[in-house]
């Protein structure tokens, strides 16, 4: 056991059905219907392998898209060829059912060893996010909807290895561990030992480098981790940064506020000059930003041209930046610092991506934006973890109760009691 939850160790498989929930949620091509990233697949292999390896019949539930990501809504059966090509001498079969009688069927007559993959659990209302918040099941109502009244009668075990999950409460999610022996997998204990690490006993000093669109997540990380005193220093890019910049009063012109202003992001300003008012001392914000005219320019935050956009932090930021990351011992990294989708506002990005990637420091990095920036620039092996997860992975750092870990901890509970009981 780990953390209140049991792991693989706590369980033997030889003979046994297992439901493994995974996430294995990707960007689709809908045109080639394909997927465009597997690095969430690649991530739940390991325990996919042993789960099989140990002879144990192994199920696979997951979702794709869904009711927020619309367009990636498709069928799971896309992912089955890539798991087969990435596990080792086993075939994955798919059914197009979640838990009507063929996909029963089908789970019944598994052989030790065999995977089933079945479609995505999101084809059930049950599962959808908008359900989720309307409704507010209670772990018996999870209990009791239709995939786990007809999945789990058929199953002697339930592992989860949906880390990037952790922050839905949905039946595939949180149901099954009330009335099955629950586990979680691999994947799942490493995201967690890695974040945990930063969260709750990171080598100091500890950096936060927050930039990026997602200006929710950025404040709700960054209020926690500085109140907690995890974070020594918090440095500024990306739209946090212009945001932080308004808030301190240096005027960014009024392209970049009509940008924060329709992207109903203005309340974060108030919110900003509330983290400032707090621990000023340990938020650092950008000295000089970068527009484009006729290719790429630097205005020190002083001297701004207010009638340009700014879409990248310039050099003098980045120079100072570079030192703090030089002394830091644990770093944090989540959002790119400028558009650096486009070569004229790329330069931060790539700086500080690359800096934090050769530093001897532990680092971790996550979220879609952050992990394809470190494709881009060929360090993504570099860092110390590049966790699965981009909402999850963001709450978990924000301190906020999990409904996953909630319910394997409560599975935890149960087995240490059943087994004190029987011991
Ligand atoms: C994710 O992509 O963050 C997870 O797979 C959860 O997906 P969701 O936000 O659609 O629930």
């Amino acid at each position: 056991m780990k953390y209140g939850i049991c792991t693989l160790e706590d369980f033997s498989f030889y003979g046994k059905t297992v439901l493994c929930r995974v996430d294995i949620n990707s960007p689709v091509d809908r045109v080639q219907n394909q997927l465009k990233d597997i690095t969430r697949i690649e991530g739940c292999i390991p325990t996919i392998q042993e789960l099989a390896d140990k002879g144990s019949k192994v199920v696979l539930l997951a979702h794709q898209g869904g009711d927020l990501e619309y367009q990636n809504y498709v069928s799971t059966e896309i992912h089955r060829p890539v798991l087969t090509q990435l596990l080792k001498k086993r075939e994955v079969t798919f059914i197009d059912d979640v838990c009507g009688p063929a996909a029963r069927a089908k789970i019944g007559a598994l052989a030790n060893g065999e995977i089933l993959l079945l479609d995505n659990v999101r084809y059930l209302a049950e599962e959808l996010t908008l359900f989720e918040m309307k409704l507010k099941l209670s772990s018996q109502e999870q209990a009791n909807t239709l995939i786990v009244r007809k999945l789990a009668p058929l199953a002697d075990l339930y592992v989860c290895d949906a880390f990037a999950a952790i922050h839905r409460s949905q039946p595939s999610l949180v149901g099954f561990e009330e009335v099955l022996p629950s586990a979680m997998g691999r994947l799942f204990e490493t995201e967690y030992s890695a974040l945990s690490r930063v969260m709750r006993e990171p080598e100091h000093p500890c950096l936060f480098i927050l930039g990026g669109t997602k200006i929710q997540d950025a404040f709700l990380m960054m209020s926690s981790v500085l109140d907690a005193g995890i974070a020594d220093g918090v440095l500024t890019t990306g739209l946090v940064g212009n945001i932080f910049l308004w808030a301190k009063g240096i005027d960014i012109g009024q392209p970049s506020r009509d940008f924060i202003a329709t992207n109903q992001l203005a309340e974060y300003v108030e919110r900003g000059k509330e983290v400032l008012r707090k621990h000023e001392s340990r938020v650092w914000l950008p000295v000089d930003l970068s527009y484009v005219e006729e290719g790429r320019r630097e205005s020190k935050v002083s001297e701004l041209p207010l009638q340009r956009l700014f879409v990248d932090i310039g050099h003098q930021t980045v120079k100072k930046y570079l030192e703090k990351i030089g002394q830091a011992k644990t770093i944090f990294m989540n959002g790119p610092a400028g558009v650096f989708e486009k070569s004229d506002s790329e330069y931060g990005t790539q700086s500080l991506w690359v800096a934090v990637a050769h530093s001897p420091a532990y680092s971790v990095i996550g979220g879609g934006d952050s992990i394809a920036a470190a494709k881009k620039y060929q360090v993504k092996s570099e860092f110390s973890y590049v966790c699965t997860g981009g909402g999850a992975m963001i709450r978990f750092l924000g301190g906020e109760p999990l409904p996953v870990i909630e319910a394997l901890q409560k599975a935890g509970r149960r087995f240490l009691a059943n087994n004190q009981g029987s011991g």
